[in-house]
């Protein structure tokens, strides 16, 4: 389900600022040659990010869901030198391809790429991170939120993505996935340790900032 209509869709890109050429590839080559391209973040979503990571200017910053590399590519604009993005995927079929993409992006010295399950690799992370990405297996959100909560600083931002499920949080039939993002949605509101926004932006994405311990 598309939120928007096609045409303000294209009038919404055509008044943002443009991908750049390898960003572009990317995305015209997952929707060419990788299974299920719907889940990259694309032109509109991608651009936000990168907004946002200009405006918070991270030190690091963790992803989890990595698929083709985009949305990485996006959120590492605006870290800080000496900063990182830790990236993680259980898909490593496509880690040959994100690799390359990785560096010919310029930003390779800045990208941690790791494969395998994200609940088995958080607890392992010492960093503190200013910007988090959820964008992996939806019946983990809560479970991931958690993971993360102690090791994002005190002001820092969490992005959940598809947090309207393509409409489904408001149907009357649910599914697993959507029950998740469903108890991920309300969990989130009723969490007094965070303030949060969901924007209808793209699927949804929840934007969350850690406001107390
Ligand atoms: C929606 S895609 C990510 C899209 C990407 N962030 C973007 O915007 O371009 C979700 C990814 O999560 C990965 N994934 C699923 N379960 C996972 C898990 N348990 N741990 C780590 N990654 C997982 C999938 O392999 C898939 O590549």
């Amino acid at each position: 389900m598309e939120f928007i209509s096609p045409e303000l869709q294209d009038y919404a890109e055509q008044h943002t600022s443009s991908e750049s050429v390898l960003l572009r590839t990317i995305n015209r080559d997952t929707h060419a040659h990788v299974l299920s391209p719907r889940m990259l973040s694309g032109h509109l979503q991608g651009r936000l990010l990168a907004m946002l990571s200009q405006m918070i200017r991270p030190k690091f910053v963790l992803e989890l869901g990595t698929y083709t590399g985009y949305s990485a590519l996006c959120l590492a604009e605006g870290i800080q030198d000496g900063g990182k993005l830790i990236t993680i995927d259980v898909n490593e079929e496509l880690e040959d391809k994100v690799s390359g993409y990785f560096k010919q992006s310029g930003l390779a010295d800045k990208m941690d790429y790791r494969i395998g399950k994200a609940t088995d690799i958080i607890p392992t992370l010492k960093e503190e991170f200013d910007l988090v990405f959820i964008d992996a297996d939806k019946e983990n959100y809560g479970h991931y939120f958690d993971l993360v909560f102690d090791k994002v600083r005190m002001g820092g931002i969490i992005l959940a993505d598809n947090v309207l499920w393509s409409g489904k949080v408001i149907a009357a039939k649910t599914d697993k996935d959507t029950r998740a993002i469903l108890e991920f949605n309300t969990k989130i509101q009723q969490d007094s340790r965070v303030e949060n926004v969901l924007l209808p932006v793209r699927d949804g994405i929840m934007m969350i900032r850690k406001v107390s311990l």
